[in-house]
């Protein structure tokens, strides 16, 4: 079975989105840093309400899917549908844009610290324009797992399979399948996964670093460094010193054509053009 090795480091950068809130982010700094289908990974992690308050107040999308996934803190969210969710630590945000959505991420708390992430997956062509969808996912709903050597991992969306058992995640049958995991190990802890060889796939350490594939290839991962991984029949990956905490994604490639401005991605300039036209003439939703 081949084992993916690391291919390609997209370390995060300083950055502002929203009404100001300060963020990091690896994917999406450019077009040059997507791992198709994910367009963009941002993570804040901040003890600074001045950093995160101002939130992101109404704003509108079209073409993809943002997931939104909380460590610590609590953000409300409201949508044009009417869709309210509270989401706290450990809950995740499953939103559809589809042909568009309004919505707001405005963070609750005054004060202490917020830590969690959006991640952006674009939608096939043929999906782009669907109707908006919208999931809010409870941290009871998602399953996790206790890992034979030690640590743990929540399924958010597919299917973990490891050592016997097949765990299903909140999140199942999009076009795109994609995985998504959060991983925990303790120190040295080591963590393999079998996937479908031909997905894009790439690794996130929110805490501590990693060590990716075999040892004759492995290669370190530090903390908010995106690791866009080969292609390959199976993912390892060791914990330093410290241990880790790690995002797993993969998805199947779309191999189509993105243009995106802003919250705006779709496969062509005229499509971009006509979201905007919609948008301002209030046609958006
Ligand atoms: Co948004």
């Amino acid at each position: 079975m081949s084992t993916r090795s690391l291919q390609r480091i997209i370390r995060s950068i300083p950055a502002s989105d929203g009404a100001g809130v300060k963020l990091g982010r690896s994917l999406g700094q450019s077009p040059f840093h997507r791992v198709d289908p994910f367009l963009m990974l941002d993570e804040i992690s901040s003890d600074s309400p001045d950093d995160y308050l101002a939130g992101f107040p109404a704003h509108p999308h079209r073409g993809f899917e943002t997931v939104t996934y909380l460590l610590e803190g609590h953000m409300l969210h409201e949508d044009h549908l009417g869709n309210r969710g509270d989401l706290r630590s450990g809950g995740v945000q499953w939103m559809t844009a589809g042909r568009g959505i309004i919505h707001s991420e405005m963070p609750q708390q005054e004060d202490g610290r917020l830590h969690g992430f959006q991640l952006w997956i674009n939608l096939p062509a043929v999906e782009k324009m669907k109707a908006a969808a919208y999931r809010d996912i409870q941290p009871n709903e998602i399953p996790h797992i206790e890992l034979a050597q030690g640590g743990t991992a929540k399924v958010i969306a597919g299917t973990l399979e490891i050592a016997g058992k097949v765990i299903h995640g909140a999140m199942q049958g999009l076009s795109t399948a994609p995985l998504f995991f959060d991983v925990r190990l303790p120190a040295n802890g080591i963590f393999s996964h079998p996937v479908t060889a031909t997905l894009s796939a790439f690794l996130y350490p929110y805490e501590g670093a990693l060590t990716i594939g075999t040892p004759d290839i492995a290669l370190p991962l530090q903390a908010h460094e995106a690791g866009v991984l080969s292609s390959g029949e199976q993912i390892e990956v060791r914990a330093g010193a410290d241990g880790a905490g790690f995002l797993l994604l993969a998805a199947h490639p779309l191999g189509e054509p993105v243009v995106q401005y802003g919250p705006f991605v779709m496969n062509t300039k005229t499509e971009i053009e006509q979201a905007i036209q919609d948008y301002e003439s209030g046609e958006l939703v």
